[in-house]
């Protein structure tokens, strides 16, 4: 097997492997499935609060999401000012999963900070209380700018995908993101998975939420002041389930429908 980053970075943070058995015995399957069905997507809430520390919680666990490189390019913007929440509720088209919501949380996509955080990244190596392996720090060092770097006004663009298609020929290559474009799907990939830890988290909490993307992305940059890279993934209503906020039974259609064995 030929060598790469993936293949040397063998786990092998070492001088206190404490964090080998995190999570290793956790096993609890029923609640789980229990707690994704409690999910739905529920349109009309309740005047009742959700507790500043629940709140606090939830937004906790969408920080654990899983992300690429663990660059954690996301932003979770809690709305409390009213005027920016009226702004926003209206940028959504008035849906009521905005307007009855007691929160909005809005999931932001920060593709270019992938940059900063790689920095960040090695420093934080730097306070572990582990070892960090060379390959690690190639890895933020060079690899991932190496990948991430798309040029200004993608002038890297055709560069890139000239390097990809002929040394990919030869060898396995990381084909993208090759533009500001896919750099942006890149991140928002990885803020999608947050909002669900979120919407989830929430649920485990006896409140419900609705994730949206009704709306119109320029207002609610506007409203919230949010410039340049910042892509709104979802703004994610949430409050404690009003009568009639389940618009309808769960539909999905047949599993046999998406699932492929090859
Ligand atoms: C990315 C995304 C955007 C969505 N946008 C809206 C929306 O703007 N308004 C809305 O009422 N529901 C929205 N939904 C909720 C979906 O309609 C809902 O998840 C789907 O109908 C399945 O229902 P369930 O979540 O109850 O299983 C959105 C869901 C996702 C994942």
């Amino acid at each position: 097997m030929s060598k790469n980053v993936f293949t040397e970075m063998d786990g092998k943070f070492s001088g206190n492997d404490k964090f080998q058995n995190e999570g290793a015995n956790y096993f609890n399957p029923e609640a789980f499935k229990e707690l994704v069905h409690a999910r739905r997507s529920i349109r009309k809430f309740s005047s009742e609060k959700i507790p500043d520390a629940v709140v606090d919680e939830c937004i906790d666990m969408a920080l654990l999401a899983p992300n690429s490189s663990n660059l954690q390019t996301w932003e979770f913007y809690r709305i409390k000012s009213e005027q920016v929440k009226k702004d926003i509720v209206y940028a959504c088209f008035s849906q009521p999963a905005a307007a009855t919501a007691s929160e909005l949380i809005v999931c932001v996509a920060r593709p270019s900070k992938w940059r900063d955080h790689c920095k960040q990244m090695l420093e934080t190596f730097k306070a572990l209380p582990v070892e960090t392996p060379k390959s690690a720090i190639v890895y933020y060092s060079k690899l991932a700018p190496f990948v991430y770097t798309v040029g200004f006004l993608n002038s890297l663009t055709p560069l890139k995908w000239i390097f990809n298609t002929i040394v990919g020929i030869f060898k396995v290559v990381p084909r993208e993101p090759i533009s500001s474009f896919g750099l942006a799907l890149w991140s928002i990939k990885s803020c999608a998975l947050a909002a669900e830890n979120l919407m989830l988290a929430f649920r485990a909490h006896g409140f419900d939420t609705c994730p949206m993307e009704g709306f119109d992305s320029h207002r609610v940059k506007k409203a919230m002041g949010l410039k340049g890279d910042a892509r709104i993934v979802m703004i994610v209503g949430a409050g404690k389930r009003a009568d009639g906020g389940a618009y309808g039974p769960r539909v999905r259609f047949p599993r046999e429908q998406f699932i492929r064995t090859i």
